[in-house]
């Protein structure tokens, strides 16, 4: 079965009270409707452009893979929310548990891979101290360019590279925006390799684009699998984006304003992550487009199964009626095991698989779930591989823009974002922004009688 499917049961209103009725789902459609037909202006002006990378031609980035594989022994990447999450998750998915401490032999000349995200130093200190520099290549991606986060990564390894090895330009890839930015001017200037992230593509919407395949593709993935995964969620019809948008607008306007993602697999932990990421960043928002204020959004809440059975399940299921929960199930787990019990007490166990436990304590979770009427849907995919990764990271690419602009929400920018940025670039002394330091002098006043 290629095709990941929605089960929707316990959303509607023949299960859940106050569940969604035939009226319900045919209004919420519309509006669904409504943010799609404007997402897909927006694609057809040019200004969107993450749905057509399915027809980009990846054979620069195979063969760059293949120059890579056998050269070096660390890939160190430094990049960092719409430019690491994603890749996490594909690392997370796709490589066995473990992989960086698999030999050379075991991980078939593929280099470790290394991603220095935050500005913990001691992050980065512990990557340097792993590698050997003569024997590692940095992948540095920013489609802004600006990021200080992963300036300062970038420089740190820089630094470190260039201290000890001869031609740096050859051990550096740069990833980001094909014109602009000081990432750019860089890799120019230094004549460092670089890919592009298309213009009209932006951070948390470039899993697909390089950003997310090259490293992978370094990593022995297969990149065209995962477009095709990608391509097949709009390939059909767009019922299923439409469907999914519907019972998420449904359960906002109907006082569910936490939205838990809850893949019952430790190799999707990191794709809760990037959901978050997509979900908080895209429809957490001040104003519309019209400037109108209307403090939009619901929190995003990352979870796993089972683990969070033995954690979070008691909230979900015994505390406010403020979540909505979406499962993730995998039919056929990789490297299922059968259980033999040596212990008569465990005799329950025997001739059940690892797997087939993972998917009963889903079951047994959305039924107790629904039994205090706590509404739940669940996305089911036979295996996860790159195939159905694309689907699941396209879906939800298409869902959220659908949702932010049904509401007239533009779910493509991040000024929240922005303004904590440029406080900091004020505080650090880059020009430009004395006046942010100024305006952050004036709102970050305390008082000591606040301070223990
Ligand atoms: O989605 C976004 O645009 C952001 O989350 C970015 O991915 C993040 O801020 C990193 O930006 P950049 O890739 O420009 O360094």
């Amino acid at each position: 079965m290629e095709r990941i499917r929605l089960d929707y049961n316990y959303v509607s209103s023949a299960f859940i009270k106050g569940g969604m009725g035939e009226t319900d789902f045919e209004q919420y459609k519309e509006k669904a409707r409504l943010g799609l037909s404007r997402l897909i202006d927006l694609v057809n002006s040019g200004s969107i452009g993450f749905p057509n990378l399915k027809g980009q031609n990846t054979v620069a980035m195979k063969s760059f893979a293949k120059e890579i594989k056998g050269s070096v022994n660390d890939f160190i990447v430094a990049g960092i929310g719409g430019s690491s999450l994603g890749l996490e998750t594909l690392c997370d998915a796709l490589l066995p548990f473990g992989y960086n401490s698999l030999s050379y032999g075991e991980r078939g000349s593929k280099p470790r891979i290394w991603v220095a995200d935050n500005v913990d130093p001691s992050k980065v200190a512990s990557i340097m101290n792993t590698c050997e520099p003569d024997d590692t290549f940095i992948c540095v991606i920013s489609k802004s360019g600006s990021t200080v986060e992963t300036a300062a990564n970038f420089n740190i390894l820089y630094e470190w590279l260039k201290s000890n090895v001869k031609d740096i330009s050859k051990k550096v890839v740069v990833i980001t925006d094909p014109d602009k930015g000081i990432m750019r001017s860089i890799a120019t200037e230094k004549k460092f390799r670089a890919f592009d992230v298309p213009s009209n593509v932006g951070g948390r919407y470039s899993v697909l684009s390089p950003v997310g395949l090259l490293p992978a593709a370094v990593l022995g993935m297969d990149i065209d699998r995962l477009i095709k995964g990608g391509a097949s969620i709009t390939s059909d019809n767009y019922e299923m984006i439409l469907v999914l948008a519907s019972i998420y607008m449904y359960y906002m306007d109907n006082g569910r304003n936490m939205n838990v993602m809850m893949p019952y697999s430790s190799r999707l932990k990191s794709f809760s992550a990037w959901f978050c990421q997509l979900w908080g960043e895209s429809l957490g928002k001040r104003y519309d487009r019209s400037g109108k204020e209307v403090f939009f959004g619901s929190t995003p809440v990352p979870s796993v199964g089972v683990i969070d059975q033995h954690s979070l399940v008691q909230l979900f299921k015994e505390g406010p009626s403020d979540k909505l929960v979406t499962f993730i199930e995998v039919l056929n787990h990789e490297s299922d095991k059968t259980l033999k019990s040596s212990f008569p007490a465990y005799d329950y166990l025997n001739g059940h698989t690892m797997g087939e436990l993972c998917n009963v304590e889903l079951k047994a979770t959305e039924a107790a779930l629904k039994n205090t009427g706590k509404p739940s849907l669940k996305l089911i995919i036979d295996v996860l591989d790159e195939y159905t990764l694309g689907q699941l990271f396209m879906l939800y690419q298409y869902v959220v823009p659908v949702i932010g602009l049904a509401h007239d929400i533009d779910p493509f920018d991040q000024p929240g974002v922005e303004e904590g940025k440029e406080y900091a670039y004020g505080l650090l002394g880059r020009d430009g922004f004395e006046e942010k330091k100024k305006a952050f002098t004036e709102i970050y006043r305390k008082q000591n009688d606040f301070i223990l």
